[in-house]
């Protein structure tokens, strides 16, 4: 706090409050509304929350009008150049990047902690085959509490970091048991002298009739799309676990509930509409009418893949995957890819149509981010849990941090605009 404040005036009663105005490391400043209620007797109304800041955090930083995003202050690309996952994990969760010996440690029980119990295995059985996997991520994760209830205190800061490795090195197992139960085929369980990444891929693709063996290209470019997706500050899901851990729910319900938000076209599920997107259009010609479409206010067609919240430039994350999607095609011999080609046409289209160039919509993530799991052999319906496979070491890192910094229970307010006050009449009365 600088002792800058803002003074508001309360034109029917011509009370006033005088707030803070409190600034952050770097971002917009913030104004401090504690005083409004409590002086005023106001609320603010801000659906969407468009214009709130719902908590203060030290973990992920985005300039969206200049496209950067920054985890503990180091830049996006920088991390998926040079860093891997499992270091981003240590680096999102305890706020520096690992010596050597650190890392060494923090790998080594990332990867002591891979398999699950049998019987949460055993609970795949209770899902339908034609389930999404999404829906049983949803449940299984959730289902963590049942099974791993010695590391839910959340007061206790041991338990806190116990239950935050064992969701960090449990999730890929998981994620990779959903698709397996979905194909029908045998789980694969976790060889841990495989990187954090291979194995992931290995449990997703190794048949018992097959060796499994992939490119460390494919490999490197899923890694870097799990750094990309690690944290973004207070997106949908991110504040529904922070949302529904204030309540001092455990952390694996809390989880869960993030990955029922991230599930959404909207959020997560976007990869996967971006690549349907594609398959609708077919053809380059016709980008055109596509465009036309997504601009017709009347037609709830959206681009999708396009536009961000946030971000009012290019997204720094999806400049990353336009080259990893480049680099996995050619390693592939792909390079005349059709929907690659699509995808260019239509980027080059509508970054230069008028509508899109004024409302600042440009490609975000989910953009390439689906052309290169697809081309790596993950199908459609298992982006999403990818997504939150890369998720949700953001997502304990900021529950720890609200845990850390005791945040009172989140409940907003509302502006209730429905029937006032009536007496109730008897169903013989009514007419
Ligand atoms: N195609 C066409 N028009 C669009 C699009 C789009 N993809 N996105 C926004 N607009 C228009 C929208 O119709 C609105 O127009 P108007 O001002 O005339 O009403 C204007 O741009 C502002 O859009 P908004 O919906 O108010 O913006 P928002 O911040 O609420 O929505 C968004 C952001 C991501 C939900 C939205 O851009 C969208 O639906 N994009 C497509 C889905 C998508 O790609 N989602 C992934 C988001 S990134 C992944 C993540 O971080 O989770």
């Amino acid at each position: 706090m600088n002792g800058d404040t803002l003074t508001v005036i309360d034109s029917r009663t011509g009370k006033e409050a005088i707030l803070p105005i409190i600034t952050g490391t770097d971002g917009p400043p913030v104004v401090d509304i504690a005083k409004l209620s409590k002086e005023l007797g106001l609320f603010t109304l801000d659906p969407g929350f468009r214009s709130t800041a719902s908590c203060r955090s030290r973990i992920t930083f985005i300039d969206g009008d200049k496209g950067v995003l920054l985890y503990r202050g180091y830049p996006i690309d920088q991390l998926a150049e040079k860093s891997s996952f499992v270091e981003v994990c240590y680096l999102l969760k305890n706020g520096e990047l690992p010596t050597k010996e650190q890392y060494t440690k923090y790998e080594k029980i990332v990867t002591e902690h891979t398999m699950v119990h049998e019987q949460l295995l055993n609970s795949f059985k209770g899902y339908r085959r034609d389930a999404h996997p999404m829906a049983i991520m949803v449940g299984v994760v959730g289902a963590l509490s049942a099974f791993y209830h010695d590391s839910l205190d959340i007061h206790n800061p041991r338990h806190r970091e116990v239950s935050s490795f064992r969701l960090i090195a449990k999730i890929p197992t998981i994620a990779a048991a959903s698709y397996k139960y979905s194909v029908g085929q045998p789980f694969v369980y976790p060889k841990n002298d495989l990187s954090y990444t291979e194995n992931f891929l290995r449990m997703l693709f190794k048949v018992p009739s097959q060796r499994f063996k992939m490119s460390p290209v494919l490999i490197r470019a899923m890694d870097q799309i799990l750094i990309l997706h690690a944290d973004h500050e207070q997106n949908a899901s991110t504040s529904t676990v922070r949302l529904a851990g204030s309540s001092q729910a455990n952390p694996f319900a809390a989880i869960s509930a993030g990955i029922g938000a991230l599930w959404g076209p909207a959020h997560g599920g976007a990869n996967e509409a971006v690549l349907n997107m594609l398959d609708e259009i077919g053809d380059v010609s016709n980008v055109g009418e596509f465009v036309k479409r997504a601009k017709d206010p009347k037609d709830p067609f959206r681009l999708m893949g396009f536009g961000h919240r946030v971000y009012k430039n290019y997204d720094p994350r999806a400049k990353v995957l336009k080259q990893a999607c480049h680099d996995v095609l050619s390693e592939l011999g792909q390079h005349d890819d059709p929907k690659f080609k699509l995808a260019l046409a239509l980027e080059k289209i509508a970054t230069e149509d008028e509508y899109f160039v004024e409302k600042k919509l440009y490609p975000n993530v989910d953009f390439y981010s689906g052309i290169i799991q697809s081309a790596i052999g993950i199908p459609t319906n298992m982006f999403t849990v990818i997504f939150a496979v890369a998720r949700t070491i953001g997502w304990i890192t900021q529950w720890d941090e609200m845990i850390e910094g005791g945040e009172a229970i989140g409940r907003p307010r509302q502006l209730y605009t429905g029937e006032g006050f009536r007496d109730y009449v008897h169903i013989s009365q009514r007419e």
